[in-house]
């Protein structure tokens, strides 16, 4: 069955054709990056307005790519949240539209769960049981996933997402945005020398909290300006992503040993850190856990993993109804 999938929760206006929820016809990702990075972050009505100029084209663009016409179409998936209450908007009534005057099913996509089929377009043989991190600007959820569509929440932050304060690690740096690739970058240069965070409050459980080292960074950055001595760019932001990588990887593979998993899936766009992939290859070889994450293009926001998970859905409960709204603070169930 070939999935038309419509992404538009964030920053990019994206729309895929996936067959049966593993192989991209196409995947198209229209980035307004530029359009945001000068106001250092995503200005939510400017984000509306350029799904809104753009869903059309980027529909046709991918319907031409993937070679197929909406006859050929099977499914209609669009993310409904979490996201951008303006944004969600525009997709949703794309793909609602499409279903609507085609006569297609309809599916709602929890853009949190898509991120984890990001991996299944990729690793053809991977099945649950598995154990799944999702590390993005907004989420950071660790995840049981026993069968497909099936989640068990072990963990989540307590405060900021890892991208959030990845993103705010950056600017305070005087970085670009989003800042996580600048970070990633910039660290490689640098030694994880400075200790930014005394105890990790919540070592006993599968929790994150991101808002203490970030705060950290800050405090250092501005007694630097202060006493007019040069700012540790580097060492700083090496210090910063060892400790988040560190604190990710404590969670994650204490799950494994506990749940005696064996698969574990990184998603999210922070899975496309290098330390963190790198770190994490590192340790699933140590205790026999075999870890697997997207292409760097599959990691940030893309239509084909909403394709991807529509299909498994749609395939294990059925559509969801025309009348099904945005929901901007959408939990995964
Ligand atoms: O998944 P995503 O595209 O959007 C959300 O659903 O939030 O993730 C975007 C986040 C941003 O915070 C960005 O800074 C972060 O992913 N990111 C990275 C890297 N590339 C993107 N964080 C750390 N290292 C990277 N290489
Ligand atoms: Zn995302």
């Amino acid at each position: 069955m070939l999935v038309l999938g419509i992404e538009t929760s964030c920053d990019e206006t994206s729309v895929a054709v996936v067959e049966d929820g593993r192989r991209i016809l196409s995947n198209i990702i229209l980035s307004q990056i530029d359009k945001h990075a000068i106001f250092g972050g995503v200005v939510p009505e400017l984000a509306a307005r350029s799904h809104l100029e753009g869903i059309i084209q980027v529909i046709d663009t991918a319907l031409r790519q993937a070679g197929v016409g909406l006859k050929e179409i099977g499914l209609i998936a669009g993310t409904y949240g979490p996201g951008l209450i303006g944004g969600l908007l525009v997709g949703l009534s794309a793909a609602k539209a499409i279903a609507l005057s085609t006569e297609l099913p309809f599916i709602g996509v929890n853009h949190v769960e898509g991120h984890i089929y990001a991996n299944f377009l990729v690793h053809q043989e991977l099945v649950p049981p598995l154990l799944c991190l999702t590390v993005s600007g907004g989420h950071t959820n660790l995840v049981y996933m026993p069968e497909f569509t099936k989640y068990q929440i072990l963990g989540q932050t307590r405060d900021d997402a890892a991208g959030e304060a990845f993103d705010k690690v950056a600017r305070v740096l005087g970085l670009g945005y989003p800042g996580g690739p600048y970070i990633d970058r910039l660290a490689a240069e640098g030694h994880p020398v400075i200790q930014l965070t005394q105890t990790d409050a919540l070592a006993n459980t599968y929790d994150f909290s991101f808002s203490g080292v970030k705060t950290a960074v800050v405090n250092l950055v501005n007694s630097y300006k202060q006493k007019g001595r040069p700012i540790p760019q580097a060492d700083l932001a090496a210090s910063f992503q060892e400790y988040v990588v560190s604190v990710l990887a404590d969670r994650t593979f204490r799950a494994v040993e506990s749940l005696g998993v064996h698969t574990v899936l990184l998603s999210g766009g922070v899975a496309a850190n290098s330390q963190l992939r790198a770190r994490f290859k590192e340790l699933g070889a140590e205790r026999g856990a075999r870890v697997y994450y997207p292409p760097l293009e599959l990691c940030t926001d893309n239509a084909a993993m909403i394709a991807a998970c529509g299909y498994y859905r749609f395939c294990r409960c059925g559509p969801s109804g025309l009348d099904l709204p945005a929901n901007p603070r959408l939990k995964l169930a």
